[in-house]
């Protein structure tokens, strides 16, 4: 990059970030405010800069606080680990674990930061995200850009010491998804070594063999190298230091065959190591009739409304497949109380969103979780937790 171009692009970051900065004191947390001025002004930047823009601010605090306060009916418990409430910021956000606190701060009980790989990548050449305005949709093939596993560890670090003060319910639950370098000669090893890295700084682990845009990854599916992975993930985290010592779970694909799945779930219910959740789903390669955006032959995962059938189906195929035992996480489309509640029905224990977030901003959590609480008092449910799985029963 000359230094011309540099200077533009910190000239339209800073001028960006001061637009956000006044739209955010003035909407403090206004739903119509963000939905008429905010999230239109980020539309006017390119998707790339406008999620660089939006990580910065929630980095550095420039969001609302939720003035929602979980009340119990939302509070649960998974894998061992307790949530104020069940909804999550997914992967691919936060790559780079600077946004933590702030989008803890918009009322996501949880958030997963990463994909984060050994070394630092810079991912595919740019453009590489593309709104699907129309559809509620994003199709992205970052690549895995990623600082890599040492500066990620360094901040998981900090934010470790400094949150040990907080009481627990301020806290927050950190995820680590854990990805390969494009031209790693041992993608296994790369997970073990995430999980000797960064096993110990978050409260738990996802092993992401689903995104579809690095060469190769989504084979690791399959029942052999999947049964291998984690196999030795699972050792090597059980060797971890640190106690108590976090869960592990698998990212999976929304495009997969009955045979796969089934495969996926001999897998994870194994006694060969075993791992305690499911994430479902990444993005599809899939392009639905239905999509009207102009970019929508671009290459790369597909998410928001459009995924949202194709992934539920997918949450309520493995709880049936892993006779509701193992935790899964609902992710896929989500962007109401509704929508939660749907994926919550299918068998999912907690719900992930990321691209209704980018369209609709930090009022989102909020919204959905009065709507979910509204809709689980209505069908006489005490908790999230025995509203799980209830289409099955
Ligand atoms: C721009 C973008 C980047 C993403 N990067 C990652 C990633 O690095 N790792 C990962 O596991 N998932 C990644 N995802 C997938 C999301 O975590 C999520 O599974 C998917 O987008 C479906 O949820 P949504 O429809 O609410 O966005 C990414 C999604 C988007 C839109």
């Amino acid at each position: 990059m000359s230094l011309k171009q540099k200077l533009q692009s910190a000239t339209s970051i800073l001028g960006g970030g001061a637009v956000l900065f006044v739209g955010i004191n003035i909407a403090n947390g206004n739903e119509k405010f963000y939905r008429d001025f905010v999230m239109p002004v980020f539309r006017w930047v390119d998707p790339e800069r406008a999620h660089v823009l939006a990580v910065k601010a929630a980095a550095w605090g420039l969001v609302p606080r939720s003035k929602y306060k979980d009340p119990p009916i939302l509070h649960c418990k998974a894998m061992g680990l307790e949530f104020t409430n069940p909804l999550g910021m997914a992967a691919g956000f936060d790559k780079h674990a600077e946004a933590m606190n702030g989008l803890l701060k918009t009322g996501f009980g949880f958030v997963e930061v990463g994909s984060v790989t050994p070394e630092p990548q810079e991912g595919n050449p740019k453009p590489r995200v593309f709104r699907l305005t129309e559809d509620k949709a994003i199709i992205n093939r970052y690549g895995f850009n990623s600082v890599g596993h040492d500066v990620v560890h360094q901040r998981l670090k900090e934010r470790q010491k400094k949150a040990a003060h907080l009481p627990q319910d301020q806290r927050g639950i950190i995820g680590v998804n854990l990805g390969k370098n494009k031209t790693s000669p041992s993608a296994v090893q790369d997970y073990v070594d995430g999980v000797k890295k960064l096993g110990c700084f978050g409260d738990y682990l996802v092993i992401n063999v689903s995104s579809p845009n690095t060469p190769g990854l989504r084979a690791m599916q399959g029942r052999q190298q999947l049964a291998e992975l984690i196999e030795q993930v699972v050792a090597t985290r059980d060797l971890l230091p640190c106690t108590p010592k976090p869960p592990v779970l698998v990212k999976i694909a929304p495009d997969l065959t009955q045979a796969d799945k089934e495969d996926i779930a001999a897998v994870v219910m194994g006694k060969k190591g075993s791992v305690e959740g499911i994430i479902v789903t990444n993005t599809t390669i899939t392009r639905p009739e239905s999509l009207e955006g102009k970019h929508k032959g671009e290459t790369g995962g597909l998410s928001g409304v459009p995924l949202k059938d194709m992934s539920t189906a997918t949450v309520s195929d493995m709880y049936r497949l892993t006779n509701g035992k193992m935790t899964i996480v609902g992710v896929g489309g989500v962007s109401s109380g509704q929508d939660a509640y749907e994926k919550i029905k299918a068998g999912a224990s907690l719900v992930q969103l990321y691209t209704a977030f980018a369209y609709e901003g930090p009022p989102l959590p909020s919204k959905i979780k009065r709507e979910l609480e509204d809709l689980l008092k209505k069908d006489g449910f005490s908790s999230v937790s025995e509203a799980v799985g209830a289409d099955h029963r």
